[in-house]
């Protein structure tokens, strides 16, 4: 990890996958804008392999795994499925999430007290393999301590909550309460990752909380390059027609 001051980014590429299944094509690649986020600085890539494929597919988790030179964060559900390809996978960690079929997205932190036999063994079955462990939670201290009684290495706090505060006192409290939270996971020896919701507009004072090493941010960073990247690509397909027409025209056709 790099010194107290820094702040790491990890690029949650699974929107890329969202509208190359839209159509069914081989375009966009997240492979390639794992590679993309690399060069841009990023510390990490994380990938959430859901169960009903809706984004991730498996082959993009060993792509990005084989071709991408940054750590892998796998994002996955607590199922014996998911704990086979992680093995296989190797990555560089696993951060566990809730998983309902019919969410938009990750809905809530994983409730770390009501499963502790259960995630304790799945914890130290990843950690045999070499896997840090990350369990995605809510900034609750309870479920902070749960988080290191079953052996995780890293809690990722829930920004959910937080982003999604209308009121700005309401989110004012979101805020105090992910501070405490990552306060009191650090000092008992926890990494504290946090994400969720982040953008453009949410981001500052959560990355000024010094505890944090982490903020694993995705579908704001893809939405902004889709806006930033459409004059680009307006101009080049009206090039591109423009130039066909020329083309035909000069022979004659
Ligand atoms: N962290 C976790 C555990 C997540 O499940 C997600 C969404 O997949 C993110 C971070 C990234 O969230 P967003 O796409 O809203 O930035």
């Amino acid at each position: 990890m790099s010194e107290h001051h820094s702040i790491q980014l990890g690029v949650n590429v699974d929107h890329i996958a969202t509208l190359r299944q839209a159509r069914g094509t081989n375009y966009p690649d997240p492979c390639q804008a794992a590679e993309f986020a690399r060069l841009a600085g990023a510390d990490g890539v994380t990938v959430h392999l859901r169960e009903d494929r809706r984004h991730i597919q498996d082959r993009d988790v060993f792509k990005i795994r084989e071709e991408v030179k940054l750590p892998m964060n796998l994002e996955m559900a607590v199922t014996r499925e998911m704990l086979a390809i992680a093995k296989s996978v190797s990555p560089h960690e696993c951060c566990l999430v809730p998983e309902k079929r019919q969410e938009l997205t990750t809905e809530g932190g994983l409730d770390i007290l009501n499963q502790t036999n259960e995630l304790a063994a799945f914890v130290a079955e990843l950690k045999n393999e070499g896997i840090l462990v990350s369990l995605f939670i809510d900034p609750d201290v309870a479920q902070i301590e749960a988080s290191k009684k079953v052996g995780a290495d890293i809690v990722e706090l829930h920004t959910g909550t937080y982003a999604d505060c209308c009121e700005p006192e309401q989110q004012a409290k979101e805020l105090e309460r992910i501070k405490v939270g990552a306060g009191f996971a650090h000092a008992l020896g926890l990494q504290v990752n946090a994400g969720h919701g982040l953008h453009y507009q949410n981001v500052v004072p959560i990355a000024s909380i010094p505890e944090l090493v982490c903020l694993n941010i995705g579908h704001s960073i893809v939405a902004r390059a889709v806006m930033s990247g459409f004059h680009e690509a307006v101009f080049a397909m009206k090039q591109m027609m423009n130039g066909a027409r020329l083309e035909s025209e000069s022979d004659g056709t």
